[in-house]
């Protein structure tokens, strides 16, 4: 089963006298059921307007969302999903316990069904410490949670999460992903979105990567990384200072390492083999010769720049 469906769903904001805002344009996505989905993007790249047409909170200018096959402008799309809103409203005079006894009632649960949702969740998100107390007073962290929470209600099969570490320590960061991983183990599907390469690349199989509105990529970590080695290191001995500047028109960077001899990079095999030579008519040995892996962070570095180069291009 399918979980998330977009067809060139699309979003433009237009205001009296002011250029229209194309926030998202032809999204395309098709997100499995049990898959724990990262969608990355710059900030203003259209993350959470995409999100919120997920949520059925926008109406799309064109194309369309369904999540389990309903179209997300029909209220039981909603009723299958969990939403952490980027700034999670509140009201401030309730406690965490009243928060969720509240959205338990909109979810239609009894008062026993209520209790128990309130042990299983204050359980997941660490609320029992401040279980009663006025959430006027809350940190960012502890919102962040409470909203969490919120999105948990009536054990929804699909949650779309922004930013959901967004504010949290590193130990409330790491409690966050291992939830997700929980969930994920429990069935359920999550989609989310975040500036933090390394959760994402912790806790997904698959990212996508919003660029302007547009999805850049779409793909399985390891795809988009494991093709390109964005250099090659070689590790030499028996190599001086003047050799290694000799060689700086193609040697991107070297230094001399702690357990002796030299670390030099090179862009690709080719360059790294004529060194090799080099290295061995100075009379150096050479210890070791490997490829750089890129990185999330690198492609997605990466994925701006040509991102931007075919905007320019379709001017
Ligand atoms: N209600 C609105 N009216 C006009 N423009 C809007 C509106 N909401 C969003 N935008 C514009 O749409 C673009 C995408 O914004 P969005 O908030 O979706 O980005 P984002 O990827 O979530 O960014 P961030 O990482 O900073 O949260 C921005 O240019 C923003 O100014
Ligand atoms: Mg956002």
């Amino acid at each position: 089963m399918v979980a998330i469906v977009t067809h060139s769903l699309s979003k433009t904001f237009k205001s009296l006298g002011k250029a229209s805002v194309h926030s998202v344009t032809d999204l395309n996505l098709n997100i499995e059921e049990n898959e724990v989905f990262g969608f990355l993007g710059r900030n203003g790249a259209g993350k959470t307007t995409a999100i919120k047409l997920l949520a059925g909170l926008l109406k799309p200018t064109k194309g369309s969302a369904a999540l389990f096959g309903v179209d997300t402008r029909l209220a039981h799309a909603r009723s299958m999903m969990g939403y952490l809103p980027e700034h999670p409203y509140f009201y401030e005079y309730l406690t965490p316990r009243e928060t969720i006894a509240f959205y338990g009632r909109l979810r239609g649960l009894n008062s026993k069904e209520r209790k128990s949702e309130w042990e299983r969740i204050s359980e997941l998100l660490d609320l029992r410490d401040i279980a009663d107390r006025r959430i006027r007073g809350f940190s960012k962290g502890m919102r962040q949670r409470v909203g969490f929470a919120v999105a948990l209600v009536g054990d929804p099969p699909l949650l779309i999460l922004d930013e959901p570490m967004s504010g949290l320590d590193p130990l409330g960061r790491r409690m966050i992903r291992e939830l997700i991983l929980q969930l994920r183990d429990r069935g359920k599907t999550i989609f989310f979105s975040s500036h933090v390469l390394s959760d994402v690349e912790e806790i997904c199989v698959r990212v996508g990567i919003l660029v302007s509105g547009r999805l850049a990529a779409c793909d399985r970590i390891d795809k988009l990384v494991g093709n390109t080695a964005k250099s090659v290191e070689i590790c030499a001995t028996g190599l001086d200072d003047l050799f290694c500047r000799k060689q700086s028109n193609f040697i991107l960077e070297y230094e001399e390492r702690k357990e002796g001899g030299y670390r030099l990079v090179v862009r690709d095999t080719e360059l790294a083999n004529i060194l090799a030579m080099e290295i061995n008519q100075q009379g150096g040995t050479l210890l070791s010769m490997h490829p750089v892996q890129e990185t999330l962070e690198d492609f997605f570095a990466r994925i701006q720049d040509s991102a931007s180069d075919i905007a320019l291009a379709e001017g």
